[in-house]
């Protein structure tokens, strides 16, 4: 039987198009379940975010990103002795062969930091004598070499496209501590360390987004695990999904004082624009609980480091969002002003959060290759039938 679904009268151009019915087709797979999973579940009724067993926010502010990033690709906490192997380990991989670096230096002048860093993991991979096998020995490896490099390619990334000098790893430093310094060039103190850590920590894995989703789809034809990565990138750099972090601080920098948030948030909702930093898929309704950690994170900084008019801005911005779309603010919106507070280049928000995301990304592609099922959907066709030539 034809008929037109609810989905087809929505949408201008499905107006008046005929379709086969069948209730399981969900534009963009909205509460869809794409995949089994032991890594992670967003379980919006009780405001959690369950990470094999353990709440994200709870993890974020007692244990610190290295161990909740040797849970996910592992599947449990580290003892200390694990944990000194897993740091050593990754010492031993930070090294990047200053090949990438030099592909990343001949890019074009109008270079985006997430193509810079796309188009180093694709390099990354023609480096590894073992990039045809799936075995866990081997993903384990590889794991630990992406988690190792991130830090290095993104924060060179930026300096290599303003033609600063590359910042060599510090293995004295946590890996937090670390990071941070090869992007402002300081060493951080304990209290920026700890916001930088948690700011990882948060953003480390969050069930099933679009460049989550992207990864097992590519591991699914069982291609390698930096192509994966790569897909993912790609995914994470939109507006709608990881590059709204920067587009969040480009708008707080526009509005400049509490007094602007209103008049130019309601000029924008009157243009029916999206507000970056506003709403989900998935919490719709509810907040995100990682915003809320974040929120708090940067009441902490502004504490010590002043800016209290960057609080009250976010802070305004979220009342008038809340009175006026009934939208939370997400991750995005409170992570974007505690970069800044730590003194992260606006360019690198999104890279870094996709760094941060490596080891949730590289936890699931494992999982797939362990019980792997290759995705190929169908469509719900929409086009002519019975022309000729
Ligand atoms: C994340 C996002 C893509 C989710 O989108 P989605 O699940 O497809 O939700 P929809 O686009 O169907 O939006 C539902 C309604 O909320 C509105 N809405 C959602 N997010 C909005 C935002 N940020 N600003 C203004 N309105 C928004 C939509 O206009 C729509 O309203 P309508 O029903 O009156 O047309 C969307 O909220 C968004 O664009 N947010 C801004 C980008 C962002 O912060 N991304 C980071 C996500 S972690």
């Amino acid at each position: 039987m034809f008929f037109i679904t609810p989905y087809a009268e929505q949408h201008p151009l499905r107006k008046g198009v005929k379709r086969l019915a069948d209730n399981t087709y969900r534009p963009g797979l909205e509460g869809i379940i794409a995949t089994e999973t032991s890594l992670s579940y967003l379980d919006v009724e009780h405001e959690q975010i369950v990470i094999r067993g353990y709440d994200l926010i709870e993890l974020t502010t007692k244990v610190d990103y290295l161990r909740v990033a040797y849970l996910l690709v592992s599947g449990h906490l580290p003892s200390s002795e694990e944990y000194q192997t897993f740091i050593r380990q990754l010492n031993e991989f930070q090294s990047i062969p200053p090949e990438i670096y030099n592909i990343m230096g001949s890019l074009g002048k109008h270079v985006h930091l997430m193509d810079s860093l796309r188009t180093a993991l694709s390099a990354l991979a023609t480096f590894d004598p073992s990039l045809d096998r799936r075995d866990a020995d081997t993903t384990w490896r590889q794991s630990l070499m992406l988690l190792a490099t991130m830090p290095g390619i993104v924060a060179n990334s930026y300096h290599i496209k303003n033609h600063e000098p590359i910042i060599e790893p510090d293995p004295q430093l946590s890996y937090s501590a670390n990071f941070l310094k090869m992007i402002t060039g300081r060493v951080p103190d304990e209290i920026e360390t700890r916001a930088f850590d948690q700011l990882l920590t948060v953003y480390i894995e969050h069930e099933m987004p679009n460049s989550t989703f992207s990864a097992i789809v590519i591991a699914s034809t069982l291609s390698d695990m930096y192509g994966a990565l790569v897909g993912a990138v790609a995914s994470l750099k939109g507006t709608l999904h990881g590059g709204a972090n920067e587009a969040v601080m480009k708008m707080l920098l526009e509005m400049k004082t509490p007094e602007q948030v209103e008049p130019y948030l309601m000029a924008k909702l009157a243009r029916k624009e999206r507000i970056m930093g506003f709403g989900h898929r998935v919490y719709m309704k509810k907040a995100d609980p990682r915003a809320m950690l974040m929120k708090e994170s940067l009441k902490q900084l502004v504490a010590i480091k002043g800016h209290a008019d960057l609080y009250d801005m976010c802070v305004k911005g979220e009342e008038v969002m809340q009175r006026e779309k009934g939208l939370f603010p997400n991750l995005d919106y409170y992570a974007a002003p505690v970069y800044y507070l730590l003194d992260v280049p606006v360019d690198l928000y999104t890279p870094i959060f996709f760094a941060a995301r490596t080891a949730g990304l590289v936890a699931h592609v494992r999982e797939q290759y362990e019980h792997n099922r290759l995705f190929r959907p169908r469509v719900l066709y929409t086009g002519p039938r019975g022309l000729h030539p």
